[in-house]
């Protein structure tokens, strides 16, 4: 390694039910990633103590030399730290819930970070990642923010405006996620051993290029073939956890490849190709959220409170599957080693989809190293992505411009412009049920 120098982490968010996973995923990878310290950050501390507990006995057990602590005191969480990760979620699954339900009346798509409710969680999450880029600024001025708090295009946009400067990196799991089912398609191991040239927004994007990274071998007609068949879905083993309404989002994308068949889509085109097929498939009383607050947030602070209860984190849930946020630690090791491995960021354009504007928000493969990310060029979107990207990143910037102008009218104008919403009247109706329950995060929209 280029340096012995060990890390000190921030979890912002530590009561999400990732930090677990993550945790086990970091003590996993300490050859690559060393640590001294870990905390956890979270503005609901009986939420927090809950996995903060777990995490502790974890940590004895597995990497006692790691000091670690959780706090709700941002001095305490902010202070002494190399890297802020960012994993909350303002207003909790009890504002999710009301993202997808409050369109879903309307016959709109209810999603976390797609349509109107996405714009709403995206409002909501502005205020709080610019103060927590700021307590990192004050108390720990080198330090780097990892950002995966939701909504990204929209938090990506606020910080391209209001905090230009600072050490803020903005990434998202979805395509690391596929590129590890196209790697198990190719009969590879999983994401490292894919190369790839992908373009788009958040949520929002196509490959245009798929390798085996080590002989350089195009895989593309291969993956064409079985995406437009089965999606990527790969089933057996390596799906056994994998939930249903997932199996349905993977499942999805051949026909979402059928729309476009030069690229392979990002899954979350989903909402866009077919926001009446998402709208008829739906249960407006149980949406997702509801299905995480069964399955997922049970199962983890169920496994936390077992663990607290035994008192030992033997065989505890994680060990077996917690490969999901591995990519984070690569990012982090990518640096502090200053490697400049290849990673999707969601960063302003600046050339890097040559016709795109500078100041666009787009998601493009960037190398992260010692000075932050540096954007591939991807070159130019076919015509097709680029009339979608136009029309999605500037629903984006309205969100933005709502947030700093108070204006009611500019985040009318946002759900009116969005694909997912049919008609301005809908969109008008589905903002006004909005804005009471958003008023505790949400400016005062005039
Ligand atoms: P969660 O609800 O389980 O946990 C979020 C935590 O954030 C809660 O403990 C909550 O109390 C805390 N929180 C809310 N507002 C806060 C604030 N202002 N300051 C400090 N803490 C605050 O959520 P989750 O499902 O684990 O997801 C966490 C975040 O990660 C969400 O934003 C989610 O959308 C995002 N996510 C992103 C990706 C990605 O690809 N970018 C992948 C997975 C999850
Ligand atoms: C993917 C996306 C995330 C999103 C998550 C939702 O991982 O990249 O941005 O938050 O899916 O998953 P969930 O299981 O919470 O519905
Ligand atoms: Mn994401």
């Amino acid at each position: 390694m280029a340096n012995d120098k060990r890390y000190s982490v921030v979890i912002a968010g530590g009561g999400s039910t990732f930090t677990p996973g993550f945790v086990l995923n970091l003590i996993q990878n300490e050859d690559k990633f060393p640590l001294r310290k870990l905390k956890f950050y979270d503005n609901d501390a009986e939420r927090q103590k809950k996995i903060g507990d777990a995490c502790a006995i974890i940590i004895k057990e597995r990497a006692p030399h790691i000091e670690f602590e959780y706090t709700t005191d941002p001095k305490e969480a902010f202070t002494d730290v190399d890297f802020v990760m960012g994993s909350i979620r303002v207003g909790k699954y009890k504002m999710r819930s009301l993202d997808e339900k409050i369109p879903l009346r309307y016959g709109v798509n209810g999603q976390e970070t797609t349509g109107p409710g996405g714009m709403a969680y995206g409002l909501r999450s502005i205020p709080a990642i610019l103060q927590i880029i700021d307590w990192m600024e004050e108390y720990s001025p080198n330090a780097w923010m990892i950002n995966y708090s939701n909504t990204i295009a929209i938090v990506a946009e606020a910080c391209r405006r209001f905090r230009p400067n600072s050490k803020v990196i903005n990434i998202c799991d979805m395509p690391i996620d596929i590129m590890t089912r196209m790697a198990q398609i190719c009969g590879l191991k999983d994401f490292h051993d894919i190369d790839f040239n992908y373009y788009g927004l958040n949520h929002f994007g196509w490959w245009k290029e798929v390798r085996d990274k080590k002989t350089g071998k195009d895989l593309m007609p291969e993956l064409k073939k079985y995406v437009a068949k089965d999606g990527y879905w790969v089933g057996g083993d390596f799906d056994k956890d994998t939930e249903a309404s997932w199996e349905e989002t993977f499942k999805k994308a051949a026909d979402c490849y059928a729309l476009e068949p030069e690229t392979l889509p990002n899954t979350y085109m989903q909402y866009y190709y077919f926001p009446q097929y998402e709208v008829k498939n739906a249960n407006p009383e149980h949406t997702r959220t509801d299905e995480i607050l069964e399955y997922r947030q049970k199962i983890v602070f169920g496994e936390c409170k077992r663990i607290v209860e035994e008192g030992t984190a033997k065989n505890n849930m994680w060990d077996r599957n917690a490969v999901h946020s591995e990519y984070i630690v690569d990012i982090c090791h990518a640096i502090a080693y200053n490697t400049h491995e290849k990673f999707l960021a969601n960063i302003p354009n600046n050339g890097a989809i040559a016709n795109m504007d500078p100041d666009s928000i787009v998601e493009v493969p960037c190398y992260f190293g010692a000075d932050g990310v540096q954007p591939m060029a991807t070159g130019m979107a076919g015509r097709f992505q680029r009339g979608m990207m136009m029309e999605q990143q500037t629903c984006e910037k309205l969100v933005v411009d709502a947030y700093e102008q108070k204006s009611y009218d500019k985040m009318l104008q946002a759900f009116a412009l969005n694909k997912t919403v049919p008609d301005a009247s809908v969109a008008k109706k589905i903002l006004d049920d909005m804005i009471p329950v958003n008023k505790p995060y949400w400016p005062d929209l005039k």
